[in-house]
C-alpha cells in the first residue's frame, strides 16, 4: 500500500482538514511549509477570497496543498472553476457529491479526494472516479455522520480498491497508528491544529479548546439531520434543549446565524459555535504547527 506522502509528494501522510473560516491562505501554507498537505477551505468564502487565498499560499510555498469545497456552498460551482483554472493539485470535497465537476478536475490533473461518512458513499465515488476517500469518523469537530472512525474505516476499506485517509479522532501516535491498523494510508486533523500558534482563531478560541476534557462535546443538529460537534457552551446547550422542544428548522437557522464567525473572529465562547472534536481532551497548549506534527507522526511516520 502507496502511503499518503508517497501519494501527495509531502513529508508526512497528514491532511490539514479545509476547517470553514479557518483554514485560510496563511494557515494552509503553514501547514504545507511544516510537512503536511495544507487545505484553504472554502467554507465562509467568496469566490474572489479563494483566488486571493491560493494565491498567498504560492507565494509563500512551493509544496502541494489543496481546496476543500463544501458542496452545499451557493457559490460551489465557482470554487470547482477557480480550482481548475489555477490548477490547484488537491481538491477535498464535503456534503455532496462531486460527481458533475469530476471531468474537468481529472482534465485540469487535480486529485479528487471526497470526505465520506458511510461506505455506500464511498464506493459510489471510487466508480464516479475519486482518487481517494478521506472517511471521517464522528469523534471529529464540525459537521459529523453517525459512525465513529473505529467503525467507519476498515468498512471503507473494504468497500473500495482506492486509497483511504482516516479522520476523526487522531491527535497523537497512537492515533496514527491505529488509523493505519485500521487499513488507511494516511490522516486528517483537524482539532489538534486548532490550538497552534499559526491557527487565525481567537486566542478565547484557543483556550476553551485547550480547557476542554474530551467529554466536553456536544452535537446539536442531530433531529434536524444536519449534526455537528461543538465544545459545550451556552448556545450549544440552549440549541440543543430548543431541538428537543421541537423547535423548528427556520428558528435554530436563525439562533446559530454568524455564531462559527462569532466564535473565530470575536472569541465569543458563549453564544458562538466552538467547532471542536472529541480530541480536545489531548490538546494541552498552544504550539507551533511543526512540532503537533513532529509528536503526531514520530520517526514512524516520517519526523
Ligand atoms: C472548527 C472545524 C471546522 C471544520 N470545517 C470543515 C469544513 O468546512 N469542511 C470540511 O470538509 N471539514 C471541516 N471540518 C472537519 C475537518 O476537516 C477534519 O476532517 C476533522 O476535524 C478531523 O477530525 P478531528 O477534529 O477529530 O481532528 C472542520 C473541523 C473543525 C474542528
Amino acid at each position: 500500500m502507496k502511503l499518503l506522502n508517497e501519494i501527495l509528494g509531502i513529508r508526512y501522510p497528514v491532511i490539514q482538514g479545509g476547517m470553514a473560516n479557518i483554514a485560510t491562505g496563511d494557515f494552509a501554507a503553514a501547514c504545507s511549509m511544516a510537512g503536511a498537505l495544507g487545505l484553504i477551505g472554502t467554507g465562509g468564502m467568496r469566490p474572489e477570497d479563494l483566488r486571493a487565498a491560493i494565491h498567498t499560499v504560492r507565494e509563500k510555498t512551493d509544496r502541494p496543498f489543496g481546496v476543500n469545497i463544501m458542496l452545499m456552498h451557493p457559490a460551489a460551482d465557482e470554487f470547482a472553476k477557480i480550482v481548475v483554472e489555477e490548477r490547484v493539485p488537491v481538491v477535498t470535497t464535503g456534503a455532496g457529491n462531486p460527481g458533475k465537476y469530476m471531468d474537468a478536475f481529472k482534465k485540469a490533473d487535480i486529485t479528487v479526494m471526497p470526505v465520506v461518512a458511510a461506505p455506500i458513499l464511498a464506493k459510489h465515488l471510487e466508480d464516479l472516479g475519486a482518487d481517494a476517500v478521506i472517511a471521517e469518523g464522528c469523534e471529529s469537530g464540525g459537521h459529523i455522520g453517525e459512525m465513529t472512525t473505529m467503525t467507519l474505516v476498515p468498512q471503507v476499506c473494504d468497500a473500495v480498491q482506492i486509497p483511504v485517509v482516516a479522520a476523526g479522532g487522531i491527535a497523537d501516535i497512537r492515533q496514527m497508528r491505529a488509523a493505519f491498523a485500521l487499513g488507511a494510508c494516511g490522516v486528517q486533523v483537524g482539532t489538534c491544529l486548532l490550538a497552534s500558534a499559526e491557527c487565525p482563531i481567537h486566542d478565547n478560541y484557543k483556550a476553551a479548546v485547550i480547557k476542554a476534557k474530551g467529554s466536553d462535546t456536544i452535537v446539536t443538529g442531530r433531529i434536524g439531520g444536519t449534526p455537528v460537534r461543538v465544545l459545550k457552551n451556552r448556545m450549544a446547550r440552549e440549541y440543543v434543549k430548543r431541538e428537543k422542544e421541537g423547535a423548528d428548522k427556520m428558528e435554530l437557522e436563525q439562533y446559530t446565524l454568524g455564531s462559527l464567525r462569532r466564535a473565530v473572529f470575536d472569541g465569543d465562547t458563549q453564544t458562538g459555535s466552538l467547532m471542536a472534536g472529541q480530541t480536545c481532551g489531548q490538546v494541552k497548549e498552544i504550539r507551533p504547527v511543526a512540532d503537533i506534527l513532529r509528536d503526531l507522526c514520530g520517526e514512524e511516520f516520517g519526523a
